[in-house]
């Protein structure tokens, strides 16, 4: 259903893998909204192909770059400028890797030059696009950005490693970044705390099928699902939130504020 929220918009979003990949639904929705924008991803992302398919399903430019490249950055808002005959309006960080949660590695023995990728390509990414854009003007007055960001920021969860580290940079960054660009140009920047979904970066986090049933079953609403956080980002993207920034929104079914739900202590009174 269209209610062409975002119509007469542009943007760019980045991290769409496959088919399963959040930004991927966020695509489709901002397609189906009106939306005009390009795609982007890490040049080795593109080896998949898959990319492709929803760059044709959702008449989108593919352009290739890796988030934490400068020249790449500089390479994607300008050519998406060019693409889209002008400046954007809502830009979408989607992107998130840790070496040491691939390799499974416990807190206690990280590899520090991985662990200093993880922030880097997770969370200075974000700092490394805004600026870019910055300096470029390539966001309109008025614009929004966005992040994606998980509870790990907040709160510990043993095998995220390294990557709650990233995502409370992360979101001091939308913090930070928000109060320069909505001073000056009325942009705002927000992140978006996410369930845990099944994606290849989130089924990549050692025990991942437990701790996403566990938060079904504390989540008065049950694990929020890629394409309702898809719905929340266009609601962002779009001019009814013009006057929210800097925060970041949880998207949970209510699991931040849960401290325990029957069907937890139904689970747990039947051991
Ligand atoms: N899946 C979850 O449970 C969950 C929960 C909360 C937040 N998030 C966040 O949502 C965002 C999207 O992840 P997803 O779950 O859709 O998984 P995904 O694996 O589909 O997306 C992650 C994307 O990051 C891209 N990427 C990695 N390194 C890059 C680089 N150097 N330059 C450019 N792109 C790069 C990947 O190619 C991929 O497209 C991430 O920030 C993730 O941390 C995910």
């Amino acid at each position: 259903m269209s209610n062409n929220l975002l119509k007469g918009k542009k943007g760019i979003i980045s991290g769409a893998l496959d088919q399963n990949s959040i930004a991927w639904k966020i695509a489709e929705r901002a397609c189906e909204q009106g939306a005009a924008f390009t795609l982007t991803n890490a040049p080795i992302a593109m080896r998949m192909g898959e990319l492709n398919k929803l760059g044709e399903k959702v008449n989108a430019e593919i352009i290739p770059a890796d988030a934490t490249s400068m020249k790449d950055l500089e390479t994607l808002f300008n050519k998406s400028m060019e693409v889209l005959g002008g400046k954007v309006d809502f830009l979408l960080h989607s992107i998130g890797m840790s070496p040491n949660v691939r390799k499974g590695r416990a807190y206690n023995d990280l590899n520090y030059d991985w662990f200093q990728k993880t922030l880097d390509v997770s969370a200075l990414s974000f700092h490394k696009m805004m600026q870019t854009a910055e300096k470029l003007d390539a966001i309109n007055d008025g614009g929004s950005v966005l992040g994606l960001s998980y509870i790990a920021a907040q709160r510990t969860f043993p095998d995220y490693a390294d990557m709650a580290q990233a995502k409370a940079l992360l979101e001091s960054i939308a913090r930070s970044y928000g109060y320069r660009l909505g001073v000056n140009k009325k942009i705002r920047v927000n992140t978006i705390s996410q369930s845990p979904t099944m994606t290849t970066a989130g089924s990549g986090v050692p025990g991942f099928e437990v701790f996403f049933d566990y938060a079904d079953k504390m989540s008065p609403l049950g694990n929020a699902d890629a394409e309702s956080c898809a719905d929340y980002c266009i609601v962002m993207f779009s001019d009814l939130t013009r006057m929210v920034t800097m925060q970041n929104l949880m998207h949970d079914g209510g699991f931040s504020t849960s401290g325990i739900t029957e069907t937890m202590v139904k689970e747990l009174a039947n051991k």
